[in-house]
């Protein structure tokens, strides 16, 4: 068994020596398990992801190999949608603007309290746009339910939800506040949110993603946020992550920015290491993984 114990990302490298003679591999979504790792690893039978997004994995290339891929799902929803909403509200009372204002030493008598100072977004009774009403979609709307905002949603495959408005995709993002992105990444979502969508929102709308960077034009956001023609963005995920420190989006203050944090509490992680485990020993003994993306 050979383990990888850090410090940092295991390189590409590093994974592919590693994997040699491998049957099984426990990766996390920082991994990237592309056609060739699978074509250089015949013997490889499994992968189980510490993750329930498998972007970072070539599913259609392990499945045409017969190798079982397994994820984490479910265990990490609440979370995930508490860092939504963490997001949504810091990126609207822009309070990480706010703190750095505080910490800069910029509070002074000549540069205080004024009717205009740190302005922000009301949430309670604005209207919530969810993209994606899945699990972690449907959590988001439960949150937003409690700040008696209204909910509208799209999904790929439309779904009825107490309490949410199903709307086309332009219509969400033309009559929302805020607009929550909460969908996986594949083929048809990757730059779902481009320059023409992004075109569509409200000028003082907010946008936030905590599923993967790859569904925004990161780019065409920038523009958008840099030019007034939206005001905020709370982001968790980027497209290349770690994101490169001169990312045009890490220079602009209407940018909340977290490390791909989404499900990061303790006992969530626990949760995530236990499925990924699981799946991985019942795989070992030749079982079916209970939890499998490609059965
Ligand atoms: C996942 O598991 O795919 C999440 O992005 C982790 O936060």
């Amino acid at each position: 068994m050979n383990i990888w114990m850090g410090p940092g990302l295991l390189p590409a490298a590093g994974l592919h020596d590693e994997l040699a003679g491998c049957e099984g591999l426990l990766c996390l979504l920082t991994d990237r398990i592309d056609a060739s790792l699978i074509e250089a690893n015949p013997q490889l039978r499994f992968i189980a992801s510490m993750s329930v997004g498998v972007d970072h994995i070539d599913v259609k290339a392990a499945t045409a190999r017969g190798i079982v891929v397994g994820n984490t799902p479910g265990v990490l929803v609440e979370t995930t949608a508490d860092a939504s909403f963490a997001l949504l509200l810091a990126a609207a009372r822009r309070l990480v603007e706010a703190d750095r204002f505080v910490r800069g030493g910029h509070w002074r008598v000549e540069n205080a309290w004024s009717p205009e100072f740190f302005t922000g977004k009301d949430v309670a009774g604005a209207t919530l746009g969810i993209v994606g009403l899945g699990e972690v979609g449907q959590a988001v709307a439960r949150r937003a339910a409690g700040f008696g905002m209204k909910v509208l949603a799209w999904n790929r495959t439309p779904r009825n939800v107490p309490g949410v408005e199903a709307v086309e995709l332009d219509e969400l993002l033309a009559a929302s506040d805020f607009v929550s992105i909460n969908l996986a990444l594949g083929e048809e979502t990757r730059n779902l949110i481009d320059e023409r969508r992004l075109a569509l929102m409200k000028r003082d709308a907010v946008l936030v993603n905590t599923s993967r960077g790859g569904i925004v034009d990161e780019q065409a956001l920038a523009d958008a946020l840099s030019h007034d023609r939206l005001a905020a963005a709370g982001l968790d995920v980027f497209e290349r992550e770690p994101v490169p420190e001169d990312h045009p989006l890490l220079s602009l203050p209407n940018v909340v920015a977290t490390p791909h944090i989404g499900s990061a509490t303790e006992a969530t992680r626990i949760k995530m290491a236990d499925m990924a485990a699981l799946n991985m020993l019942e795989a070992l003994r030749g079982e079916p993984m209970p939890h499998c993306v490609n059965p």
